[in-house]
């Protein structure tokens, strides 16, 4: 399925812009403010900028900063928690180019949380062999990250906020030079408050759309993160790669009533010196991996999967009672109020996890600047597969990913664009529908051959659950040939019913791209019969 618009989707509007940043995470603001000034440039949100897997980041942000720690240790940290299937060109851009970033981030008035000298405070969490994870409002790192970059962004002339827009479609050209015959980028299709469609032209897309929590029963991830930028991605025929290696975080807070998004016990609380037990109060990590409670998360996750499988419980416990009320008040306030909220009160009691879905290590295939198998298509963050994650990925890595490649691919975007004279340069006005050429936007889309599909409306919340539940039962932390088959199958159907369909509506879309990811995924699954990192085939022998 190429586009999910069709035929008899009413474009409203038509406007251009020289840079469309599909996101508003982390990637996606940090990549517009690294744009040229001179260049307009849009940022899209499926809601606002306060609703994002970024936003709800606890832990912090890895950098080798501190006074004993070096860019090559963190890389090897990185490559080790990898399994070996990291790409290490990229893997040494982030661990070498990614302090800068960090101190850039401290001079947009990120307020990171600083020690008695007034120098970074830095904590560790699983996989790492050095304390080198800053953080900020304790433990809420990415609200505070993202606060102070959207009141930036906010201010900054060539940049437009547009939220409550959905991106339908990518518009590409295949008609590239004779020289050049890949694809280009031509513009987005997108829904703007979920009534009517915009086409906007432009020659350079960044995805930056997170991850795909929702394809899963219980995640981290927000409402919002339904795969959107990589299901358009692979509508337009963009290379996704290692999108089985999908991180459980080994530590969502359990509750009997889960509501399918679920709040992230941080892995610092483990980092600060708590303890992994099961309902005997028996540490179970310490025979299972030198770094114990610390190991990298896979080796974490498959251990309580299997702790839970023996003792037939549902839950398992970090225990941080160890330490004082005040100190955890200070260090973790989301966690101490949440776990309150829950009748929990952390310094006295344990607190009841289970593994969840946390993280996407793969996604849309990038070089290290940024750009995809289509020309003017770039993607970073969680969206993107850059290669630094491997097939699992180093704690407090993904900020960093998003920092390092959301300004790389700004800077490609710039190199480019300064060298385009068809591009407007010093005083960048968007193009409205009254200058940006009607003629060639109706026509840009008149010659796609969309098709029409007859409109229904399907039960979108029933076929969302049948994936989840699929995807839950048979791609989680440990899988098999036969179950992944099963979701295959499953799956399958209900993208059949989904595409021989059309409606206008976000829900549609999100189903379909739930849909296309999921199929993906398994069949990416099911093409590595082995087990590797976070990937882990019980019925694979050596
Ligand atoms: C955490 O705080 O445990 C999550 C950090 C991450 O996913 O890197």
């Amino acid at each position: 399925m190429r586009y999910a618009i069709s035929g008899e989707t009413k474009i409203a509007k038509t406007y251009e812009y020289d840079v469309v940043i599909v996101g508003a995470g982390l990637a996606g603001l940090y990549a517009a403010l690294n744009i040229d000034e001179s260049l307009s440039c849009i940022i899209l949100a499926k809601e606002n900028m306060d609703n994002s897997s970024s936003w709800l980041a606890q832990g912090g942000i890895a950098a080798a900063i501190n006074r004993d720690d070096t860019p090559l240790l963190h890389f090897e940290d990185t490559v080790v928690a990898g399994a070996g299937e990291c790409d290490t060109e990229a893997v040494s851009v982030l661990v070498n180019e990614g302090p800068a970033d960090i101190e850039n981030l401290a001079r947009l008035n990120v307020p990171f949380d600083l020690d008695e000298f007034g120098e970074f405070h830095f904590t560790r969490e699983g996989g790492h062999k050095k304390r080198r994870v800053v953080h900020a409002g304790g433990d809420a790192t990415g609200r505070e990250t993202i606060r102070a970059l959207a009141g930036i962004v906010s201010e900054r002339k060539n940049i437009t906020f547009s939220g409550y827009t959905c991106l339908f479609d990518v518009i590409t050209s295949d008609s590239g030079s004779a020289s050049d015959s890949s694809p280009k980028v031509t513009g987005v299709v997108v829904r703007y408050k979920d009534s009517e469609f915009h086409h906007i032209l432009t020659k350079n897309v960044i995805i930056a759309t997170g991850g795909i929590g929702q394809l899963y029963l219980a995640s981290t991830n927000p409402p919002v993160a339904t795969g959107d930028g990589i299901a358009a991605a692979i509508r337009a025929g963009v290379r996704v790669s290692n999108i089985e290696f999908i991180q459980f975080h080994p530590t969502g807070l359990w509750s009997e009533n889960s509501s399918g998004s679920e709040f992230l016990i941080s892995e610092a609380v483990r980092g600060d010196g708590g303890i992994l037990v099961n309902s005997e109060g028996e540490r179970f990590m310490l025979d299972i991996h030198e770094l114990a409670e610390l190991a990298p998360r896979d080796i974490v996750a498959r251990a309580i999967v299997r702790e839970l499988k023996r003792s037939g419980e549902s839950c398992v416990y970090v225990d941080i009672t160890s330490k004082t009320e005040d100190f955890l008040m200070t260090r973790f306030p989301t966690i101490y109020n949440e776990c309150l909220n829950h009748g929990i009160n952390i310094a006295v009691d344990r607190i009841p996890v289970n593994p969840v879905q946390h993280y996407m290590m793969g996604g849309i295939e990038t070089d290290i600047c940024g750009l995809t198998s289509v020309s003017g298509l770039y993607a970073c963050g969680e969206a993107a597969n850059t290669g630094v994650h491997g097939a699992n990925r180093l704690a407090s890595n993904s900020m960093l990913e998003c920092l390092v490649f959301g300004r790389r691919a700004a800077a490609h975007i710039n190199n480019v664009s300064i060298n385009d004279s068809s591009l407007e340069g010093d005083n960048p006005q968007p193009k409205t529908q009254d200058n940006c050429s009607q003629e060639i936007a109706n026509q840009s889309l008149q010659l796609l051959s969309l098709g029409n599909r007859p409109h229904k409306k399907l039960d979108y919340t029933q076929l969302r659950k049948n994936i989840q539940q699929l995807m839950s039962e048979n791609c989680f932390v440990i899988r098999n040939t036969a179950g992944l088959k099963t979701a295959l199958a499953g799956i399958e159907a209900i993208y059949s019913q989904l595409k021989a369909v059309y409606d206008d509506c976000n829900d549609y879309l999100e189903t379909l791209n739930i849909a296309t990811v999921a199929i993906a995924i398994v069949t990416s699954a099911l093409n590595r019969p082995q087990s590797i990192g976070a990937h882990y085939m019980e019925d694979y022998r050596q």
